[in-house]
């Protein structure tokens, strides 16, 4: 993954890790046709890798993850045209969330509109203490386009997810703890350290369980729980064709750390 794919986002290898960074902060890194684009060519990409094991998903700047879709850009869409944008958007959030790799998102400012949509699209969601979270549609004419009417119900309580939706108001970083839509809140300055300490933490693990956890995981909020279970046994069972389970298992019962290789 070279940065020179890309004119409106930085990538970084740490590793196994990948640091992506949305870099438009004169517009508060919002999203475009371009950083939509962008984002949908590098998920493309990072589904075929074996070398990125886990993605840290931020905004350039101390000011803002992703204020949101770019308004500029949709000030005088139609409705095919407001479709399409859509269409757009979901693909970019949907490609996100299946990939294999977990993506942390680091919330290191405003994540309104179409960034909070980016945001829920990855695993886990840590905050900076300056972060502010909001679906801020309704105040000017319009309702979430990238997903969130969709995802926000499905990772806080319904009730807040409606307040959230209905009246554009901003949540504070505390509030997005309270609400469980964040897992932690930290300073700014340890914000990206920590994200990236999770990720170190998840590309450790067997890798090809790893991808099967986060299938079964999101599996669990679309069907029934007979369904979701019979892929897991599904999952769970195609698990012991690979190396790394039995790398895992005698490397437990030998008394010595594993050495992985995905597969
Ligand atoms: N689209 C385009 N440009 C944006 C933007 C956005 N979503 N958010 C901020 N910017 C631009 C501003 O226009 C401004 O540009 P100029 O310097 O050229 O004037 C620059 O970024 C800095 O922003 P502000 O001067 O407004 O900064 P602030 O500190 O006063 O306010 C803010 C920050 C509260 C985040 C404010 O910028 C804001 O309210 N932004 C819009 C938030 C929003 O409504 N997002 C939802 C968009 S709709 C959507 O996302 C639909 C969907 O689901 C698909």
């Amino acid at each position: 993954m070279m940065n020179s794919q890309f004119e409106t986002l930085l990538v970084e290898s740490d590793g196994p890790v990948l640091v992506v960074t949305i870099n438009r902060p004169k517009a508060l890194n919002a999203l475009n046709q371009q950083v939509l684009t962008e984002l949908l060519r590098l998920s493309d990409a990072l589904k075929d890798s074996s070398l990125v094991r886990a993605v840290v998903l931020t905004g350039a700047g101390e000011k803002a993850f992703v204020a949101g879709a770019d308004i500029a850009a949709m000030a005088a869409m139609q409705p095919a045209e407001a479709l399409g944008f859509a269409e757009l958007g979901h693909r970019v959030m949907d490609s996100l969330e299946s990939l294999p790799q977990p993506v942390i998102a680091a919330v290191n400012g405003f994540a309104l509109g179409g960034g909070m949509e980016l945001a829920m699209s990855c695993d886990i969601l840590l905050a900076a203490e300056n972060a502010r979270f909001g679906q801020p549609e309704v105040n000017i004419g319009v309702m979430p386009g990238f997903g969130g009417s969709q995802r926000l119900p499905r990772r806080v309580p319904f009730g807040m997810a409606a307040e959230i939706l209905l009246s554009g108001d901003n949540l504070t970083a505390a509030e997005a703890l309270r609400i469980g839509l964040v897992n932690r809140v930290l300073p700014q300055s340890e914000l990206l350290t920590e994200s990236k300490k999770l990720a170190h933490k998840i590309a450790s693990r067997a890798p090809v369980a790893v991808a099967k956890t986060k299938q079964a995981l999101h599996t669990s909020r679309q069907g029934s729980l007979a369904d979701g279970n019979a892929q897991e046994r599904q999952l769970f069972s195609e698990l012991f064709a690979t190396a790394d389970q039995k790398e895992g298992m005698r490397a437990f019962l030998d008394k010595r750390p594993p050495s992985y290789q995905g597969k």
